[in-house]
């Protein structure tokens, strides 16, 4: 398309939307891809519903300092995650700093939107979204409608957003003057059939690069050399050296697998996550195929309509390398979508269906959400198995979220193994509640990993319980033995800086992962300096019995190196004829030598685990010694939490 003009690489964000004569703003600042999801739906919707020219950006990639240059009718929409203890996600920090460094009417021409992603099962809910707004109103900025709060915690982010944007669209609609028409699907990409095959070495199979510069070439050599440096948006392709199976109960199993490092020049610390990045298994990739009636072989290439748009993955590539690697196929679905594949759908009725579906919250929540149906198997149960071979493949492109990369607590120690990163992770894996006979519903990165660590151990992946198969080669057989695409995300969870601190970590499940890091840390310490003397290290583990309790051969081990300053307290919930003892009932048994150690001894607290249920007991059971021990009121013992919190002293990484 002749008529764009091309940006200039310019990061000034006015000048940008003025060259690219667009005249609606939405930014996003995103962890984990959620708050980007939203932001391009939310940008999709205004462009096919009102035909507005919509720029939607990471507010990493651009400079605020102009800001309040925008033209006078241009509104901006900012959807905002928020990350650790009320944090602004790493790409948001810059527009942070931007933020509290401004003055009293420094953006009173300024007005925007505003859609928080949080989680109130954490402390600081909807934290950074809340201090963006604070900051916005002080310099003057004017908040158009409500701002939104999505609350992940409840499971209930898709319905906020919805019932958010209806009202904010149509105060949009009112305010700027909009004409609305049916939604119309305005493709950002020009989409194109290549005549080559998978043959060509040009094409793409997959090969993990997320941010792909067009001309920029593959990051492998045929041979499957890679080059550095490895990041978020390069990923290294690590080999598992090693993976086996912890325990496996009742269906349930858990993996332990480690990643070699070596040669790729990537670091961590005891206590990182490390982030995999997984691929879609053969089942799920062929259901999709044939829903929509895909030929996975052909190759095909997108050109961005417009210069502030990147490519999504690296082009050319395959239908089948796509489904793959880069579509979240299996993912929860939402109302909004279904209100846009509506239009391509096979027949009047089921199109009336789907416009119900999306208009009807308990409906959509009775047909789909409750049966768990990923898109595939839910557009084909509406239609009674018929194939929905009218939507364009650069629709589910451009519509379905792409594949977000899984975070695991790091279980090993830097200080110990420093080239091998190790993560335990529980497969997830469950019949679908509604019927014996629907598909289950499975983890995608879990189950790889189960499968790497069947074929590694030289087992038939055919006893698998559920049927997920992946294929373990990869693109151009660049996982052949047994690789996968990982990188690091730095934490703030860390041992405290002196030895002789207490240290209370509390941990059930997989949540003990970086506390194991943490103990061979201490061990390795002690090692080294003999003469140092630790402080007391309390661990509270629980498991459902002594099936399922992790590395239970190891703990003695660094018991006896550690000697009396290492504890371990387990709560077993599942045992025969045995009352449920969780972690919080433990730490009320130890009441009096937790106050001690928390009042008395500056003891740093560390939670991991399940944030929902775990860590809202544990934090109940840690008022309730707090405030008897100090003799306060629970509000109080509450607010003390909170500054330890704040202070780094009481930390949790939870899911
Ligand atoms: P369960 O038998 O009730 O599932 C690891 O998963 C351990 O955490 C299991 O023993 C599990 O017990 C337990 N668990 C489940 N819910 C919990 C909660 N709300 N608080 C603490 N532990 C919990």
């Amino acid at each position: 398309n002749e008529s764009i003009k091309v940006s200039s690489d310019s990061r000034d964000i006015v000048q940008t939307l003025r060259d690219n004569d667009k005249n609606y703003l939405v930014l996003y600042g995103s962890q984990t891809g959620t708050a980007e999801d939203y932001a391009k739906k939310f940008a999709k919707e205004l462009s096919a519903k009102f035909s507005l020219k919509v720029m939607c950006a990471d507010i990493e990639n651009y400079d605020m300092q102009n800001l309040n240059e925008l033209p006078a009718n241009v509104v901006v929409s900012i959807f905002l995650s928020t990350y650790g203890e009320g944090d602004f996600p790493d790409g948001a920090i810059p527009f942070e700093d931007f933020l509290t460094g401004l003055s009293s009417g420094d953006l009173e021409n300024v007005r925007y939107t505003l859609f928080g992603l949080g989680n109130s099962t954490y402390e600081f809910f909807n934290g950074a979204s809340k201090k963006a707004q604070k900051y916005l109103s002080e310099a003057g900025a004017t908040l158009v409608g409500k701002s939104g709060e999505a609350d992940d915690g409840a499971g209930t982010t898709d319905e906020d957003y919805m019932t958010w944007k209806d009202a904010l669209m149509a105060l949009l609609k009112s305010e700027l003057g909009l004409d609305e028409h049916e939604q119309k699907f305005e493709p950002n990409f020009q989409y194109s059939v290549m005549e080559t095959d998978e043959t060509d070495n040009s094409v793409s199979l997959g090969e993990p690069t997320v941010q792909y510069l067009p001309g920029q070439k593959l990051p492998f050599s045929p041979d499957g050399r890679q080059t550095g440096p490895f990041d978020s948006t390069h990923p290294y392709v690590a080999p598992i050296v090693k993976s086996r199976e912890l325990f496996k109960s009742n269906g349930r199993n858990c993996i332990h697998a480690d990643f070699d490092l070596s040669g790729s020049n990537l670091k961590y610390s005891t206590g990182d996550h490390l982030a995999v990045w997984p691929s879609n298994s053969n089942e799920k990739v062929e259901k999709f195929l044939n829903c929509f009636g895909l030929d996975p072989k052909v190759v095909f290439s997108l050109r961005p309509l417009d210069p502030t748009i990147k490519n999504p993955f690296p082009l050319p590539t395959t239908i089948g390398a796509t489904v793959r690697h880069y579509l979240e196929i299996t993912g929860p679905l939402s109302r909004q979508f279904f209100g846009s594949i509506m239009q391509f759908a096979p027949n009047a009725e089921l199109k009336e269906r789907l416009n119900e579906l999306s208009n009807d919250r308990d409906e959509f929540a009775k047909e789909i959400t409750v049966k768990y149906l990923n898109l595939a198997d839910a557009l084909l149960y509406l239609s009674n198995g018929a194939k929905w071979t009218s939507v364009p493949w650069n629709f589910l492109v451009e519509s379905i979220p792409h594949m977000q990369p899984r975070y695991y607590s790091i279980s090993s120690s830097s200080l110990t193994e420093k080239q091998t990163i190790s993560i335990t992770a529980i497969v997830e894996n469950m019949l679908n509640p509604t019927s014996e006979k629907a598909e289950p519903v499975t983890g995608v990165a879990t189950n790889l990993l189960r499968h790497i660590q069947l074929s590694q151990n030289k087992e038939s992946a055919e006893n698998l319980p559920l049927p997920v198969h992946y294929d373990l080669s990869g693109p151009r057989g660049l996982f052949k033995s047994h690789k996968l695409p990982v990188h690091v995300r730095r934490s703030t969870f860390r041992l405290p800086s002196n030895p002789a601190t207490p240290v209370i970590m509390i941990g059930p499940g997989t949540g003990v992962a970086p506390f194991r890091g943490f103990i061979r840390d201490r061990v390795k310490f002690a090692e080294q300096q003999p003469n140092v003397s630790l402080g007391k290290h309390l661990l509270f583990y629980g498991s459902r019995d002594q099936n399922d309790f992790l590395y239970q051969e190891e703990w003695p081990e660094y018991s006896k190196k550690l000697g009396g300053v290492f504890e371990m307290v387990v709560a077993h919930s599942r045992l025969p004829n045995k009352p449920k003892t969780y972690v919080q009932d433990k730490l009320l048994e130890k009441e009096e030598e937790l106050f001690k150690l928390c009042a008395t001894q500056g003891a740093f607290i560390y939670v991991c685990g399940d944030a929902k249920g775990m860590a809202q007991g544990v934090h109940a059971a840690l008022v309730t010694i707090l405030s008897r021990g100090k003799q306060i009121k629970e509000s109080e013992a509450a607010e003390m939490l909170k500054m330890l919190k704040s202070s780094g002293r009481y930390q949790e990484d939870v899911w």
